[in-house]
């Protein structure tokens, strides 16, 4: 939601702030900007990406800047609502959504102020311009102004009058310093800073800092000077760059056999599993764990959905799954004893955090994250962690963040049914014996394309898909579903098979292409009739089988073989074709997958 980064150095920073915001376009592509101080204020706004930016900035040149990629939420994606914004020689760029700007506007009209453009974050740079007028400095001006705001803010502020410093301030949406040498920066995350330095130092809720050539000065939410931890960042440029693919998606679906092998690295040389791979407290927490609650959105909702099936039936621990915006509105029945997962690729989703908050605070102190993300909010506000290691994840699409997810939940389910003494060192020693071999199996998946190119060439002309599966496999059939309307804008749905004949049903004829997850488990001959049904009704059938498993190919069923079979671990693999489908799709229809419309990377505001 938003992506900022700001610069200070003795030299040009205008390629420094292009480059860093092509990095964070992933976090929202309406609209860009830039602000710099070169003897003057001057500003250049545009809409759509960072390229069209780059083209009108060609020749400006400057030691000071700000710049800013938009996601709307208050004002159209429009010129005139694009950031930075300016109030006499104040500008300011914002991530985040200030809740009482109305209240403000009011009272800024009442002394004089006029607004061009209907965004929130116009309120912070008449805020800060006032309390420059009564005699504030620059950070003494942006701490006032941000005492006054409500909601969640990353903010930089440059001043006409004070050339040497940009001040900055984080409440619930990140940001970070990156320390050069007679230069300083600031970001919304590390990758934008990658061209020009490693040392980060994460800013804590309610940091304000003030940034010159030479020196940081951060205080913290009481106004206290406080030193934070320099941090020397692991991203590689290579790991943000696209190489040799054609997309970001592209190279995160193929990335996925090293991912998972990454995320799964501290136990496949081992010969068991120990609760303290999710931290140091975790062999108490989960002996005192008598139920689970999965709190998470979109994609990582889906790996909850799954784990619900593997830590039911593995461990025997009753699990509930909550699509976080919803749980923190429920009165739902609080359990001390339950321990409350949190998934998010990013660590930042606004809802996951507010949902975790929400479960502690009412008695459910016991936190896990699963995260992609090191210093993520989430990371840093859960007891327990573990961190799936992905890798940057740029494509909106989430691919690679989920099976990493998956295979990390594997893991939680295996720990907490060893410890409730229903894991047999024979079984934990299959199962990890399978896990060594998914990333080899994750490769023979991804060597399906082919074969799934045609498919995605049938579906890529209609306008609605379903999928179906059962069990397990039904929440991979949520995420295919996911996949393809994200990135293709196809409208699919997915249903538990069984749920078919219930209603959706009536929706299937020659147009409705069926997709089904069909591996070899108890309920494939359950799935079959289900299909039946389809058949029955003139549906087109495209079937994800197992190698030997019965289904003929033709009158009006296609079918693609899974090389391999995984047992538990069967719907990481069959996660993979349907990724491949709604990029192919999505490609076909001449979408760009990356940055489907009206999305951002992460979702920061509520
Ligand atoms: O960063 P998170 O995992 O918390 O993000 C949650 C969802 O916004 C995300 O999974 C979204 O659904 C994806 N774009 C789907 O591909």
């Amino acid at each position: 939601m938003c992506g900022i980064v700001a610069a200070l150095s003795r030299r040009n920073i205008v390629p420094i702030l292009i480059e860093g915001l092509k990095r964070l376009e992933y976090r929202g592509y309406d609209s860009a900007g830039i602000a710099v101080l070169n003897g003057r204020l001057q500003r250049l706004r545009s809409t759509g990406r960072v390229v069209e930016l780059e083209k009108i900035a060609v020749g400006l040149s400057a030691p000071v800047g700000i710049a800013h990629t938009r996601w709307a939420t208050h004002g159209v994606p429009s010129e005139r609502n694009a950031h930075p914004h300016v109030s006499g020689g104040v500008s300011v760029v914002h991530n985040g959504i200030i809740e009482n700007h109305d209240a403000m506007r009011e009272n800024l009209r009442g002394k004089g102020y006029e607004f061009a453009s209907d965004t929130d974050t116009e309120v912070i740079a008449h805020l800060v311009h006032e309390h420059l007028r009564h005699g504030a400095t620059l950070f003494g001006a942006v701490r006032k102004a941000t005492d006054e705001l409500q909601g969640a803010y990353a903010i930089a502020v440059i001043h006409e009058s004070d050339p040497e410093l940009i001040v900055v301030a984080r409440h619930g949406a990140p940001l970070l310093l990156g320390l050069g040498a007679g230069e300083n920066f600031a970001a919304s995350d590390a990758s934008a800073l990658i061209q020009v330095t490693q040392r980060i130092i994460y800013l804590e809720d309610g940091d304000c800092a003030e940034l010159s050539q030479s020196s940081v000065k951060i205080v913290d939410a009481s106004g206290r000077p406080v030193e934070r931890q320099i941090h020397i960042s692991q991203l590689s440029a290579a790991s943000v760059e696209l190489g040799q693919y054609k997309s970001f998606m592209q190279k995160e679906i193929f990335e996925q056999p090293m991912a998972v092998a990454n995320t799964l690295e501290m136990v496949t040389s081992a010969n068991f599993v120990v609760p303290e791979l999710f931290g140091a407290r975790a062999a108490q927490i989960f002996r005192e764990t008598d139920a689970v609650l999965i709190l998470a959105c979109g994609t990582s909702y889906h790996a909850g959905m799954v784990a619900r099936y593997w830590l039911e039936a593995l461990a025997g621990l009753p699990c509930n799954v909550e699509i976080a915006s919803e749980y923190r509105y429920r009165e739902s029945v609080p359990n001390p004893r339950c321990l409350v997962i949190a998934i998010s690729q990013s660590g930042e989703t606004a809802d996951t955090l507010a949902a975790l908050n929400f479960a502690k605070a009412r008695g459910q102190e016991n936190s896990l994250a699963i995260c992609n993300v090191p210093e993520s909010a989430l990371i840093r506000g859960s007891e327990l962690r573990f961190l799936t290691r992905a890798g940057p994840e740029i494509g909106v699409a989430s691919t690679k963040a989920f099976t990493t997810q998956l295979a990390s939940l594997i893991l939680l389910a295996m720990v907490l049914a060893k410890l409730r003494g229903r894991l047999g060192k024979q079984r934990e020693s299959e199962m990890l014996n399978s896990l060594r071999h998914l990333p080899a199996a994750l490769t023979r998946v991804l060597g399906t394309e082919s074969q799934i190119i045609k498919w995605a060439e049938y579906v890529a002309p209609h306008r609605h898909a379903l999928f179906l599966g059962r069990g397990v496999h039904w929440p991979i059939a949520m995420e295919g579903a996911l996949k393809l309307k994200e990135i293709s804008y196809i409208h699919a749905e997915a249903y538990a098979a069984g749920e078919l004949k219930h209603g959706p049903l009536a929706l299937v004829d020659q147009d409705m292409p069926v997709f089904a997850i069909a591996p070899n488990d108890e309920l494939l001959e359950k799935l079959k009739s289900n299909l039946q049904e389809v058949s029955a009704r003139g549906g087109k059938l495209f079937v994800l089988a197992d190698q030997h498993v019965k289904f003929s190919d033709g009158s009006g069923v296609e079918v693609i073989r899974m090389p391999d079979h995984a047992g538990m671990l069967s719907p990481i693999l069959h996660t993979i074709p349907l990724q491949m489908l709604a990029y192919h799709a999505a490609i076909l229809r001449g979408n760009d997958v990356d940055k489907p419309r009206n999305l951002a990377k992460s979702v920061t505001v509520e």
